[in-house]
């Protein structure tokens, strides 16, 4: 059941975000409860999990995100100590502001930390992208969304897989909301300004003639032979074609120690790109070569070709509607994989339900609801 705000009429929530994935995704909800006055009052808690300028501040400012009310400055660390360094440090966070809801997104380990402290002290936990599931409990995030659905209060699932699997693990229908995926609010909403980045043509690369390559997979990174067989298959690639690829922190490390030798071709090999120019790029692109999440799903929005190099998919309908298909991390088969997209590129569906920019106004529309009942059975007067 969900119980009624504590002392006052407006509703209090307190945003989790840590990590590149989770600005876009905190951003147009922040956004669309601000412009409903009078309503809520929002805090906003970054984890400090990711800080180079490129994996958070360039969100804040592209995005025009309020600045964090609280920054925990946790950083990298085993999944243990950077877990347990979230959940020390959220906790006095989350004593010292009291909110009615924790809303947390996403499924890195600052979505889990903090919902796990904010359930045990009897705050209710909002999870924003429930229910996706891989069924690879090799993946860290397959972990971090199993927990984190079990101990939210209010799932909002981005597509009705995610409310399937729910319901099969036993959660109650009344907890389950289907929503639209909120990564797309801020896509819709950017895509104009990434058009005008000059990136493109300062770059040298014309549209759909260039592949844009993201990797970050401990499954593919972190084993030697997996980045080995990547990389091969991009060199190759890059024989004929524009190869960019925008290296992630972790990824740029493991091609330091791996001792792989990059010949000077066409494959370039940058830092991450900030929101609007990585939008510019992918949207432009021939096809995208990736591992990442939220660009399986940003390709299908976007109708552009894309392969990832995974044995599954937490986000099956950029599968079975959108432009997206899996490979195993091998030379042959990526190559194969993107000559033929290349050859042919899959035809552009419609884009998923409720995957059309008002996600953020659907969920503000239920916690407001929410937040009427209350007003109604606590009385009007704030005494927080
Ligand atoms: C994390 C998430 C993953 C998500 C990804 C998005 C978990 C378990 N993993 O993976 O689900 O898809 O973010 O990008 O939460 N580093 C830097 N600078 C930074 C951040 C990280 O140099 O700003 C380096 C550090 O060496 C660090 C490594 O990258 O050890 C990995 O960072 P971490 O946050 O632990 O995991 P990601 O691979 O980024
Ligand atoms: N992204 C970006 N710059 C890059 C690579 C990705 O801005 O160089 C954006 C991308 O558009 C998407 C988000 O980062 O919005 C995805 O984050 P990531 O791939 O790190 O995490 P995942 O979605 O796999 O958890």
């Amino acid at each position: 059941m969900i119980r009624p705000a504590a002392f006052c009429s407006i509703m209090k929530l307190l945003f989790v975000a840590g990590a590149r994935p989770n600005f876009p995704k905190v951003a147009p909800l922040m956004a669309e409860l601000a412009r409903r006055p009078g309503r809520f009052e929002q805090v906003l808690v970054h984890t400090g999990q990711h800080y180079d300028y490129n994996m958070s501040q360039v969100f804040f400012e592209q995005l025009e995100m309020p600045a964090p009310d609280e920054f925990l400055n946790v950083g990298s660390g085993s999944h243990a100590a950077q877990t347990a360094a979230v959940m020390t440090a959220f906790e006095p966070a989350l004593l010292k502001h009291r909110p009615d809801w924790v809303v947390v997104v996403g499924d890195v380990n600052s979505t889990v930390a903090c919902a796990l402290v904010a359930a045990k002290l009897g705050i209710q936990v909002a999870h924003v992208e429930a229910g996706l599931r891989s069924r690879d409990r090799s993946m860290p995030e397959e972990i971090n969304r199993l927990l984190t659905d079990q101990i939210s209060d209010a799932l909002f699932t981005p597509s009705r897989d995610g409310d399937e699997n729910l319901l099969r693990e036993g959660v109650a229908p009344a907890q389950i909301h289907f929503v639209g995926n909120v990564m797309i609010d801020t896509l819709a909403r950017m895509l104009p300004l990434a058009r005008e980045r000059p990136i493109l043509s300062e770059a040298g690369l014309s549209a759909r003639d260039h592949l844009l390559v993201t990797l970050h997979r401990p499954s593919n990174v972190d084993d030697p032979a997996a980045l080995r067989e990547i990389l091969n298959a991009l060199v190759e690639l890059a024989r004929e074609r524009r190869v960019l690829f925008p290296v992630h922190p972790r990824t740029r490390a493991r091609i330091q120690n791996s001792g792989i030798a990059l010949p000077g071709t066409a494959l370039q090999l940058i830092e991450p790109l900030g929101y609007l120019d990585f939008l510019a790029v992918m949207s432009t692109a021939a096809v995208v070569l990736t591992d990442s999440g939220g660009v399986q799903e940003e390709t299908t929005w976007l109708g552009v070709p894309c392969v990832t190099a995974r044995p599954n998919t937490e986000r099956p309908i950029t599968i079975t509607q959108g432009t997206n298909r899996l490979v195993a991390s091998r030379s042959g088969e990526i190559l194969r994989a993107l000559e033929a997209v290349l050859r042919a590129p899959p035809a552009r569906g419609a884009p998923p339900e409720l995957w059309d920019g008002r996600t953020a106004v659907r969920i503000a529309d239920i916690f407001e609801r929410w937040g009427t009942k209350d007003r109604a059975s606590t009385g009007a007067a704030c005494a927080r």
